[in-house]
């Protein structure tokens, strides 16, 4: 078995993490089925009030006694959903995108006065120490083959140069990553685990339409851009990253014609929320990283957890042992 820093930390068997995808892209189920089976659960809080944050916990506790994580995008975050979560003792605090000027170290501090561990994702060296200066446990190092929102830095050159500059903090390594060769990958590069959400996204328990987790499922990991259009569309000012999702109609549709997007974005908006809805792939964004090219079936989250724990554990000590003469 796999074992690292990250595991005793944690309390988790298995150092894989579930991403905690906010803005409905998670739900309690899902959390709950990566815990029981060995890794952590997230759950992105992003869009949720207080109220719905205490029943999510509440739900995640009746089908889990294993830890999990809250996740808030700090620059997004308002007090009243962050005491919610406070007040339900999660294991850990999971924080991304702060604005450049936020003060990021109340929350640290607020996460670990509860009892809670805390994860800080940084997208370049500079956010990565940010983060370690503040008082977090463990960075995330996300790298720009992810889904979602992403900095410029690819997880292979990003993973070791934030090892570097944290250590001894450990480091999870995020973006690209959805099988076992990339657990063993991350761990060569000095990373002591792995967060993944594109490979979650198309699990039974993701609370996706079934048309879009096959989009995943169907991509062969090239038909992906960066853009601002589904920012663009929700207003939303992201603190700087763009998004990475499929390049379907709607991207290319508005690509070159942000400004008229931004025109029209009630409107736009609108379409993207029936076309959601609807199970539509070509008319709202789908956020999924590069690695969707190497996921070829929707399947139970517990089983992505244990699959990718003993390929990764396979590669480790039968396949680069042979190597070494
Ligand atoms: C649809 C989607 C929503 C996301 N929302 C959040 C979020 O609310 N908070 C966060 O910390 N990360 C969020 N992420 C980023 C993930 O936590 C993770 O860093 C990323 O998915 C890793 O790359 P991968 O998709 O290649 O696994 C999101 C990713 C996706 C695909």
């Amino acid at each position: 078995m796999i074992h690292t820093a990250i595991c005793d930390l944690l309390g988790i068997e298995h150092p894989i993490v579930l991403g905690g995808m906010g803005g409905g892209y998670t739900q309690s189920s899902m959390v709950a089925a990566v815990s029981n089976a060995g890794g952590l659960g997230t759950l992105g809080c992003h869009g949720r009030d207080g109220d719905q944050i205490a029943k999510d916990a509440a739900d995640i506790r009746s089908a889990t006694n294993q830890p999990f994580a809250l996740n808030f995008l700090l620059f997004a975050t308002d007090e009243e959903a962050f005491g919610a979560a406070i007040e339900t003792r999660p294991a850990v605090l999971s924080y991304a995108w702060p604005k450049g000027d936020q003060d990021i170290q109340p929350y640290v501090r607020r996460a670990h006065d509860a009892g809670a561990r805390v994860t800080y994702m940084a997208g370049s060296v500079a956010e990565a120490r940010r983060g370690a200066d503040a008082g977090a446990d463990i960075i995330v190092a996300q790298g720009s083959e992810g889904g979602g929102h992403v900095s410029w830095m690819a997880s292979l050159v990003l993973t070791p140069l934030i090892v570097d500059a944290v250590a001894p903090i450990p480091v999870l390594a995020a973006g690209g990553i959805a099988d076992g060769r990339g657990l063993a990958a991350a761990l060569a590069l000095g990373a002591d685990g792995v967060l993944l959400g594109t490979r979650f996204l198309a699990s039974d328990e993701s609370p996706l339409h079934d048309n879009f987790k096959q989009a995943i499922v169907a991509s062969d990991g090239h038909d992906t851009a960066l853009s601002e259009i589904p920012d663009l569309a929700t207003g939303t000012v992201w603190p700087g990253a763009m998004s990475r999702s499929g390049r379907n109609r709607l991207i290319e549709r508005w690509s070159g014609r942000e400004w008229e997007l931004r025109q029209n974005q009630a409107e736009v908006l609108a379409g993207i929320v029936a076309a959601r809805r609807a199970g539509d792939i070509e008319e709202a964004p789908l956020s999924y990283g590069q690695d969707a090219g190497l996921i070829d079936a929707v399947s139970p989250a517990g089983d992505i957890v244990r699959q990718i724990a003993s390929d990764a554990e396979q590669i480790l000590s039968e396949r680069l042992p042979g190597l070494v003469q």
